[in-house]
């Protein structure tokens, strides 16, 4: 069998490249990070393609955007699509991007052939999925789930000092012809292509990756804190030297975590040194640490490891360690039912298909919790990314995009099936 509808692909690098341009660095890879002004570029760049193409444009109280193309049942919730436009401060052009510009390319790819769908199909750009500027990540998603804007994000500032909420509505004030719609509306499905963002696919040279759920992530904030001295009068006896007992407990950290088990992720993204003078010893040292385990109950673990071990080095040197959990996303498994169209697109396209866990969360893991939800992954070079060099074959861009358009048709059509037997 082979699919009515093809996607154009390249018309999708093209805008991979147009987008890429919109906070461009010097290295080849984009700074668009949420809610700054590039950002809001990309997302007007993205509303105004639509619009031109004819489709309707809303976004809800988190700038959540989303583009509609009616089906014949236009009362019925939307199936959706898309990813986030977002990216790290020193991020790649396809984190995101490519996820987001196929779903587009797949709502042009049916309007080119007028093919009809019973479902309205709708992309979505998610507000703040990488979570570097304003923490914590897929605060889009989060809120879109919940139905709400946590409360606790009213007085949110980013790492450059700006406020989150003005932030916002200096972002939703810039697409002033998109409609308003609320938070959390009904939807009956959600598909997001990704780069892997790890290396398995491409070592295995598979081309498309049906991912059947998430590991789990958890976010620290440690403040462990001495007395700020004299550099070169301090004896040892009388140093509490905060920086000493970071480095001790991190050593123990990086030795035994990751090499103790395979599945284990443990990474120190940020490390800030008070008052940060050469010839003073640190007052007091913050850093962030980032777990990862598909299994909740091995989270569990690694945090209490990680507190006694910060807490034994910093009683060594007369520091103290406070810690604060400020991210929890839990592991997640998708729908059975959507990975069983996943299964099915492939193979009617007849591409090899890798089942696996995505290591990186994804605004699918909170849409998963009010609807089904599942991920389709194509392989990066060298599977690296949150990097400029991060990079995908077109070739893999392009087959991503079709898997993506035959998904999102398989899956419509099983869910109005369902819906109206
Ligand atoms: C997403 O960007 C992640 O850090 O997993
Ligand atoms: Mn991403
Ligand atoms: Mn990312």
């Amino acid at each position: 069998m082979t699919l009515e509808v093809t996607t154009n692909a390249q018309r999708l690098l093209q805008r991979l490249d147009d987008f890429a341009r919109i906070g461009g660095t010097p290295a080849g890879g984009v700074d668009r990070q949420a809610l700054s002004e590039e950002d809001r570029q990309s997302r007007r760049l993205l509303a105004e393609l639509a619009r031109a193409r004819g489709f309707r444009v809303f976004q809800d109280p988190m700038a959540n955007l989303f583009i509609r193309r009616e089906g014949r049942l236009a009362d019925r919730p939307p199936f959706v699509i898309g990813s986030h436009l977002d990216s790290q401060p020193t991020g790649g052009r396809f984190d995101g991007a490519l996820g987001t510009l196929s779903a587009f390319e797949v709502i042009e790819s049916l309007e080119d052939a007028g093919l009809e769908t019973d479902l309205p199909l709708e992309v979505v750009a998610w507000t703040n999925e990488e979570g570097s500027r304003f923490a914590p990540g897929t605060m889009g998603s989060m809120a879109f789930a919940a139905g709400a804007i946590p409360g606790a994000w009213s007085d949110l500032r980013g790492r450059d000092g700006a406020l989150f909420a003005a932030e916002l509505k200096g972002t939703l004030d810039a697409l002033p012809e998109a409609e308003m719609r609320p938070l959390g509306f009904r939807i009956s499905g959600y598909l997001e292509l990704h780069i892997e963002q790890g290396p398995s696919l491409e070592r295995e040279g598979i081309p498309i990756g049906i991912v059947h759920g998430v590991q789990g992530t958890r976010w620290l904030e440690i403040t462990i804190t001495g007395q700020a001295a004299h550099a070169g009068t301090t004896v040892l006896g009388f140093r509490r030297d905060p920086m000493a007992a970071a480095v001790a407990a991190l050593d123990i950290l990086f030795k035994s975590i990751m090499p103790g088990d395979e599945r284990a992720r443990f990474t120190v993204g940020r490390f800030a040194v008070e008052p940060g003078s050469v010839n003073a010893i640190p007052g007091s040292v913050i850093l962030t640490v980032d777990l990862r385990h598909p299994e909740p109950s091995v989270i569990d673990a690694l945090e209490a490891k990680v507190r006694s071990t910060c807490k034994t080095a910093a009683g060594a040197h007369g520091c103290d360690a406070v810690f604060r959990r400020f991210f929890e996303m839990p592991s997640a498994t998708f729908s059975q039912d959507l990975l069983d169209c996943l299964g099915r697109a492939a193979a009617t396209l007849r591409l090899p298909v890798k089942r696996m866990i995505s290591g990186a969360f994804h605004d699918a893991l909170f849409v998963n919790r009010v609807a089904p939800a599942a991920m389709i992954f194509v392989p990066c070079r060298d599977g690296l990314s949150h990097n400029e060099a991060e990079y995908v074959e077109p070739a893999d861009a392009a087959t991503g995009a079709q898997m993506l358009l035959a998904s999102t048709l398989e899956a419509m059509r099983a869910i109005a099936s369902a819906e109206s037997s």
